[in-house]
């Protein structure tokens, strides 16, 4: 059984729907760690409410790399075959990104390479695209620049403000995510250059669209 790491900051709602469905059997794998870099994020007491290892990393006067390196080597003695950052605000050290090289998952919310950084869905409404969403790829040395593995376009309204856009984000986020560990855990994609590319569909046909 492949064995997940999860690494956020807050709310942890993406982890919560990666949880879900791992529990479900959608996603072959189990969630062997959970770690926050904020003792106060509610992801962290979720994740412990849900029964998983779940410990806070205090990254408070210690240079990136010393940090990363205790990160690094909690996720190593979990036996971590891939790293999933769920809402992780911190930028990985090429140090970390070295460690678990092709093994690290993000989601962005918004279509990249639109809207890096920050505050992605206010970028987007204020830039005024028809079309934003939520991006999952793999994490390299720059930031919100690794392959990408899964996108899925949301429609900008007229009348959205960032928490009505971020919200409809979210729920697609929550799917493509699982989407894209079941896609990483499987060997299903080859990385060529940039270009993250299908070489086997999943197995089973899962699918993580929403009930109708
Ligand atoms: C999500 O919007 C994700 O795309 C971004 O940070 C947010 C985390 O939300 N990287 P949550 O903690 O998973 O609810």
């Amino acid at each position: 059984m492949k064995q997940l790491g999860i690494l956020l900051s807050g709310r942890g709602s993406n982890f919560e729907a990666i949880a879900r469905n791992v529990e479900a059997g959608k996603i072959p794998a189990r969630i062997a760690i959970v770690i926050s870099n904020r003792e106060d994020a509610p992801g962290l007491a979720r994740a412990k409410e849900m029964g998983l290892k779940a410990v806070y990393l205090s990254s408070k006067g210690k240079e990136r790399e010393t940090y990363d390196s205790e990160v690094v080597a909690v996720l190593r003695a979990h036996q971590v075959d891939l790293v999933c950052l769920a809402g992780f605000m911190r930028v990985l050290s090429p140090y970390f990104v070295r460690a678990f090289p092709q093994r690290i998952l993000n989601i962005h919310p918004a279509l990249l390479p639109a809207f890096p950084g920050l505050n992605a869905q206010k970028q987007a409404l204020e830039y005024g695209v028809k079309f934003t969403g939520c991006t999952v790829h793999l994490v390299d040395e720059g930031v919100d620049t690794g392959p990408i593995v899964c996108q899925a376009v949301v429609p900008v309204l007229d009348d959205d403000t960032v928490e009505t856009l971020s919200d409809r984000i979210l729920k697609e986020e929550h799917r493509i995510y699982s989407d894209a560990i079941c896609l990483m855990l499987e060997d299903c994609i080859r990385i060529e250059g940039r270009r993250a590319v299908l070489v086997q569909p999943p197995s089973g046909g899962r699918s993580f669209h929403p009930e109708p």
